[in-house]
């Protein structure tokens, strides 16, 4: 279990950006004062028959604030999800986090990189974007439809490239076709979203001898090392185990593409 304190947080705000897709702002000082990008924090419901945690990715940091920036899909009635989405402003909720290795975006100083974010999995790439410092970013966005959200700070963020399934808007498919259509190169890949695009991107980057790190918080359960539902395949054994086992909440959810199998 995680030696953290659950904190109670504040919410600051909530909005529907998308089909069952929320964007909350939480004011909790101590979270976003150790928080970087590409961890998460868990959130606990009031209902006590969900005693586990949702994790939830962290979309921005307001440091001057304290407040933490939280986008999440809600996956279906009577979810842990569907309840934070009917928080209001002024109401709390509990936390336990910053949770997680979080991005290394010191690696990509100098370099020419490729940010890449699908589905649920756009969000995380967002502080990312903001607090990296490279000599090229290239943002790949991926989403279903229309609903681009979160489009305007990416933008403001680097050099943004929207694919959509529908083809409504961007590129027509996946943030691989973008990479095509766009005749775009990279020496480095930070990405997060559905397994099937890290797959996708993980075997890229091998082919191109691209240095790739994947978030796979997709896979997560509870987020606290309580479930062991997140254990993936690892290249070198775990040393206390001696299995070929991670777990992602607590040994990721960032790996480099070469250390896992997907
Ligand atoms: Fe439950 Fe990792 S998500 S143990």
């Amino acid at each position: 279990m995680s030696e953290k304190k659950k904190e109670i947080c504040t919410v600051v705000s909530q909005e529907s950006i998308g089909t069952d897709i929320y964007s909350m702002w939480l004011q909790t000082e101590k979270i976003a004062a150790e928080a970087k990008p590409g961890q998460f924090v868990s959130l606990y419901t009031n209902d006590p028959s969900k005693l586990l945690p949702r994790p939830i990715s962290l979309c921005e940091i307001d440091k001057e604030k304290g407040r933490i920036h939280l986008v999440y899909r809600v996956t279906g009635a009577g979810t842990g999800t569907a309840e934070f989405s009917r928080l209001k402003a002024g109401d709390t909720v509990s936390a336990i986090g910053p949770l997680g290795n979080g991005f290394p975006l010191e690696k990509a100083e100098g370099k020419s990189v490729f940010l890449m974010g699908g589905g649920i999995g756009v969000p995380p790439i967002l502080e990312l974007a903001k607090a990296m410092k490279c000599e090229k970013k290239q943002i790949l966005a991926g989403y279903r439809d229309c609903h681009t959200f979160l489009k305007e700070e990416f933008e403001a963020a680097g050099t943004l490239y929207i694919s959509t399934e529908d083809g409504s808007v961007g590129t027509k498919g996946n943030v691989m076709d973008a990479i095509r259509e766009n005749d775009l190169k990279a020496d480095m890949i930070f990405a997060c979203g559905p397994t099937p695009m890290l797959r996708a991107i993980k075997n890229y980057a091998e082919a191109n001898g691209i240095e790739c790190y994947i978030s796979l918080e997709e896979r997560m359960a509870c987020g606290i090392g309580a479930c062991l539902a997140c254990v993936c395949k690892s290249r070198e054994k775990d040393a206390h185990s001696n299995v070929n086992n991670k777990r992602i909440c607590k040994d990721g959810p960032v790996f480099l593409s070469t250390e896992v199998e997907i």
